[in-house]
């Protein structure tokens, strides 16, 4: 077992974690509230926003208004989503620090979260690369479906790798491996971190694991065995994917940080702050906190 020293969380809830919340849009005020107490955690890394079609998913919006009314904390990087030139250029307009595009490796996922192909989105993506680059901005990269889809079942690892290593070959700095209706399993996770690991060293690979089944620690323990040392997880167990049925929300980062303060690696988070800013937005949304450390630590 070689488990890394330092492991970078990658901070989702923002906006993996609020873009699918049922009901009315959550108010901006909510959002910069919840990024405020995320950077004063000691998070280094957060997704703050999508620069998607507000008719796609109304919850993102606000994305410019978040971007303007949060407290910028220095060494922290905010980044977003960005599908296209479009949600790219608004996304610099913004002030947004990096971003990131996201492909899927299951075509009919493809088709549903961005109305186009994969060898398409890999084409649109082309131009947000150039337009990054010239900007001087860093491009994240997700693969979504990468152990399951909920349209066509079983995806194959090498179609993952394939579609991870073409994000790697176009510029992305790094490329997030998503389970995103959580139906992973650890040694389907290896074997599919295998696979992709052949094409993309591992030092570029993120997991981005949601917990619908409830195996997504047990997933993440595998990886980081076999080298990934970045996590994407969202406070609360906040969040999901609107255009994948029944997927629940990511894995929580409070989950996440006790497991790895219990291995001895280290973050730079800290834990009880995280938990009172998991229990803060749980009763802003009225919902049940989906972290069961939050859970734990607030009794
Ligand atoms: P489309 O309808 O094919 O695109 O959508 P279009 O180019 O024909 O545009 C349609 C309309 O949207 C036009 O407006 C455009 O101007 C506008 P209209 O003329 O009808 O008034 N538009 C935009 N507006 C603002 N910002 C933009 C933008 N682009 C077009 N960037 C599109 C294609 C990709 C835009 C659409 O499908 C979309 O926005 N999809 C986003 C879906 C999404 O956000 N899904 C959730 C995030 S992915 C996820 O959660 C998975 C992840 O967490 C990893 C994992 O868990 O696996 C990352
Ligand atoms: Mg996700």
């Amino acid at each position: 077992m070689a488990f890394p020293n330092h492991i970078r969380l990658v901070e989702m809830s923002p906006r993996d974690g609020l873009q699918n919340e049922p009901g009315d849009v959550i108010a901006t005020a909510i959002k910069t509230g919840l990024i405020d107490r995320l950077s004063d955690c000691g998070l280094s890394h957060i997704e703050a926003a999508s620069f998607v079609s507000p008719k796609w998913v109304p919850q993102m919006a606000d994305g410019a208004e978040v971007m303007a009314g949060i407290k910028r904390r220095p060494g922290v990087r905010y980044s977003v989503l960005t599908p296209n030139l479009k949600g790219f250029e608004n996304a610099l307009a913004a002030g947004a620090d990096e971003v990131a595009v996201f492909g899927a490796a299951s075509e009919s996922f493809s088709q549903k979260n961005i109305n186009c192909s994969v060898a398409e989105s890999l084409e649109r993506f082309q131009p947000v690369m150039e337009a990054a680059q010239k900007a001087g901005i860093q491009v994240r990269g997700y693969v979504s479906t990468v152990l399951g889809c909920p349209y066509e079942g079983e995806i194959a690892p090498e179609k993952v790798a394939t579609v991870a290593r073409a994000l790697l070959d176009m510029g992305c700095y790094e490329i997030s491996l998503g389970d995103t209706i959580g139906v992973g399993t650890p040694l389907k996770a290896k074997r599919m971190l295998e696979a992709v690991a052949k094409q993309v060293p591992m030092e570029r690979l993120a997991a981005h694991f949601h917990d619908t089944y409830g195996q997504a620690l047990a997933n993440l323990y595998a990886v980081v065995e076999e080298g990934v040392a970045v996590i994407d997880s969202s406070v609360a167990g906040l969040g999901g994917c609107p255009y994948a049925k029944g997927a629940s929300g990511n894995v929580a980062t409070e989950d996440v940080l006790y497991l790895l303060n219990g291995l001895g690696i280290e973050t730079g988070v800290d834990l009880d702050k995280l938990v009172a800013t998991g229990n803060w937005i749980s009763q802003q949304l009225k919902r049940r906190n989906g972290s069961k450390v939050g859970q734990a630590m607030s009794v």
